[in-house]
Order: C-alpha cells, then sequence, then structure tokens
C-alpha cells in the first residue's frame, strides 16, 4: 500500500542524494559563480540514509532511486546500493549518473543487484560534451552506456536537455539511437533551477517543439505505455523501434497531479517536491537520539505539506535556493 498525500495521490517513490557533489560542470546545471560544497559531517552517513529508507519503506515506500550530484563519486556507493536490496518492502532501486566513472563500477553496480540506470548525456559528440560539461569524458559515459547494455540493465534510459542553440541540433539523432537499441531517450525541458543565470524562456525546447522536430524529420510517433507507468516522461515510439522516446516537459505541461515522490537531501531533508523549497530536517532529530516512530511521523508531515502543484511555469525564474545538483534531479 503506497502512502497518500495531502491531495489523495499515491506516494511510493523516495529519491536519495547521497552526495551535492558533482564531477562535472554542465552549463544548463552548474551555477557559474563559485559552488560550495557542504563538508562531510553536514552529509548524513549511509546508515542514516539506510535507516531512513527503512523506515519509509515501512510506511510504503516501495522504490528508491539513488541520485547525487554525482552519486558515483560517493565512497562506498555501491555498498550502500546492495545494503537497499535488503530492505523489506523495497522492490526497486534504480540510479540517476552523468556516466563518467561507469566503466570501472558498472559491473560492481551490477553485482550489487542494480538493474535499472538513468544516464544523463546531452551530446553525442566529444567535443561539444567537454564544452556543455567542462570535462573530456564522452568516451568513458558512452562505454559506461555499451557495457550497462550488454549487462542488461532494463530499461536503460538516456537523459538530455535541449538548449537552444547548444544541443539542439543534436535531437533527431539522439531519437535514432532508439530505433535499433532498446534503450528509452527522454528529452527534458530546461528548467530555471540551478544555473538559472544561463536560463531563459528561449533557451528552453519545449516538448512539443521537440516532438515536432523528430515527427518532421522522422515520422509520426506512436504513444507507449509502460505497465508501471506514472513517471514523469511522456513516452512514444518511432514504429518498429526497440527503444522509447520520452518526453519530460514540468515548464509547459507539469505532471504533479500523478507525482508519486519524496527526496531526501544528502544533507538530511525530506523535499516533497522538486521545485519548491520547503523541506523537512530529519538530520538533526536522528543526531539527536530520535526514534523511529518521530521519523514516521516527519514522513507523513512531508506528506501533509506536498504541494499540489508547482509553478515553475509562471515565475520562469529560478528562485529556488538549492542547484539542481543539490537536490538530485
Ligand atoms: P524513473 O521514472 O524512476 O526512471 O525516474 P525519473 O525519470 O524521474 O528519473 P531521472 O533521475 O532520470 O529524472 C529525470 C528528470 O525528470 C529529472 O532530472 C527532472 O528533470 C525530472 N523530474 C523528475 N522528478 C521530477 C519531479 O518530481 N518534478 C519535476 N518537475 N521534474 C521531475
Ligand atoms: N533543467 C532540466 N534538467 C536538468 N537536469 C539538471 N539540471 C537541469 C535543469 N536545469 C537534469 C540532468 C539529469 C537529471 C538528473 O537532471 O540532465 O539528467
Amino acid at each position: 500500500m503506497p502512502l497518500y498525500d495531502h491531495h489523495n495521490r499515491g506516494i511510493d517513490y523516495l529519491r536519495i542524494s547521497v552526495t551535492d557533489r558533482c564531477n562535472l560542470a554542465c552549463v544548463y546545471c552548474k551555477p557559474r559563480q563559485n559552488m560550495h560544497v557542504l563538508p562531510h559531517r553536514e552529509i548524513l552517513q549511509y546508515e542514516e540514509m539506510h535507516r531512513l529508507a527503512t523506515v519509509a519503506a515501512g510506511l510504503g515506500i516501495s522504490r528508491v532511486r539513488v541520485t547525487g550530484g554525482e552519486p558515483l563519486v560517493r565512497r562506498g556507493v555501491i555498498d550502500f546500493i546492495a545494503s537497499l536490496g535488503s530492505i523489506p518492502g523495497l522492490q526497486d532501486i534504480s540510479l540517476t549518473t552523468n556516466g563518467v566513472l561507469l566503466p570501472a563500477m558498472i559491473d560492481d553496480l551490477h553485482g550489487a543487484g542494480l538493474r535499472r540506470l538513468n544516464i544523463s548525456l546531452d551530446s553525442l559528440e566529444p567535443r561539444k560534451f567537454s564544452e556543455i560539461t567542462g570535462m573530456q569524458a564522452w568516451d568513458s559515459v558512452w562505454r559506461g552506456i555499451e557495457r550497462a547494455e550488454e549487462l542488461g540493465f532494463t530499461p536503460l534510459k538516456i537523459n538530455m536537455v535541449p538548449v537552444r542553440g547548444v544541443n539542439d541540433d543534436e535531437i533527431v539523432a539522439f531519437s535514432l539511437l532508439t530505433r535499433s537499441r532498446r534503450i528509452h531517450v527522454r528529452f527534458i525541458e530546461f528548467m530555471p533551477i540551478g544555473a538559472n543565470d544561463r536560463w531563459c524562456t528561449e533557451a528552453c525546447v519545449t516538448a512539443d517543439e521537440t516532438r515536432d522536430i523528430i515527427e518532421r524529420e522522422i515520422g509520426p510517433l506512436t504513444p507507449f505505455t509502460t505497465e508501471s507507468g506514472a513517471g514523469p516522461s511522456q513516452n512514444y515510439t518511432i514504429p518498429g523501434a526497440r527503444g522509447v522516446i520520452g518526453f519530460i516537459s514540468p515548464i509547459t505541461k507539469h505532471f504533479c497531479s500523478t507525482c508519486r515522490r519524496l527526496r531526501l537531501t544528502a544533507d538530511g531533508k525530506i523535499r516533497p517536491c522538486l521545485l519548491s523549497d520547503t523541506e523537512i530536517d530529519v538530520k538533526s532529530p536522528m543526531r539527536g537520539g530520535c526514534d523511529d516512530e518521530e521519523l514516521r511521523r516527519l514522513l507523513k508531515c512531508a506528506l501533509q505539506i506536498k504541494p499540489e502543484r508547482h509553478y515553475i511555469h509562471a515565475t520562469a525564474q529560478g528562485c529556488y535556493e538549492r542547484t539542481m545538483s543539490k537536490i538530485g534531479g
């Protein structure tokens, strides 16, 4: 049984950010000014995250996604992922990564029981990848993707944020990847969060625009629905293709009414909505010696305050205290 929030949405999905650090500096994510990273003592220990996840699973959370910053930069993350597998009630454990460290870690991640992987990749051109991310690491990410396919990760999802004038000329190339590969390519609308001084309405390529480009160049897309449903993505396929094309449209078509998520930030706050800075501190109570009943109460409290929806399209500016890398996407 999922939990229910104040707006009667079933909540069964927790995103755990294990670090606010990231080894890339993507133009659409990292602010231009130097970004402060938290000292280690401010970050939850894995034991604390495990405890919170156990309590949440006892209440009805059945899916956990491990995120960052970049989760693979935190030492011990593979053991942490393996430890999540032993929590009663958790049926689905997944990871979102930028893929840079995947070649060295993916076999061990698979060994730890991980089967679901989302990889952020914003260009298929190594040089442009370096311009966007600040690192020459395209080959590593691509090797990671190929190894993930070999190991049979399903679904294997690639996230691409089209930014006008930067990588929107690659929308068709990304879409064509799905013809022969059993992967999901998802186009995410650029949100005014994170490096918000680079965001402007014009920079955001909307889901409708992206879809128009694909249909004009490749042909009509067919709607595709999965068994598990209710992710943020509207999915389609190119007829006859092995993979899936998804559109995540927080700006133009919010999906708040079907949102099933809570987030745990690396510094120990429950964040009920990606796009709201209202959070509940669980680190101080845990470090102060609270019992599990108190954690259950705090989690239920988060459900009470989860906003009905966000208004990011209306504010159209990033007024969030955290960057994306400090929330975990
Ligand atoms: P699965 O459905 O488990 O595959 O996860 P996902 O697609 O949400 O995971 P991923 O980490 O790949 O997230 C993709 C992107 O979707 C995020 O970076 C956000 O841009 C967007 N997104 C995810 N969750 C939310 C949400 O609750 N609200 C909004 N507005 N956007 C979200
Ligand atoms: N808008 C949209 N998506 C973003 N991501 C990071 N910053 C933004 C932004 N401002 C995406 C990354 C990654 C996911 C976790 O979040 O590309 O795929």
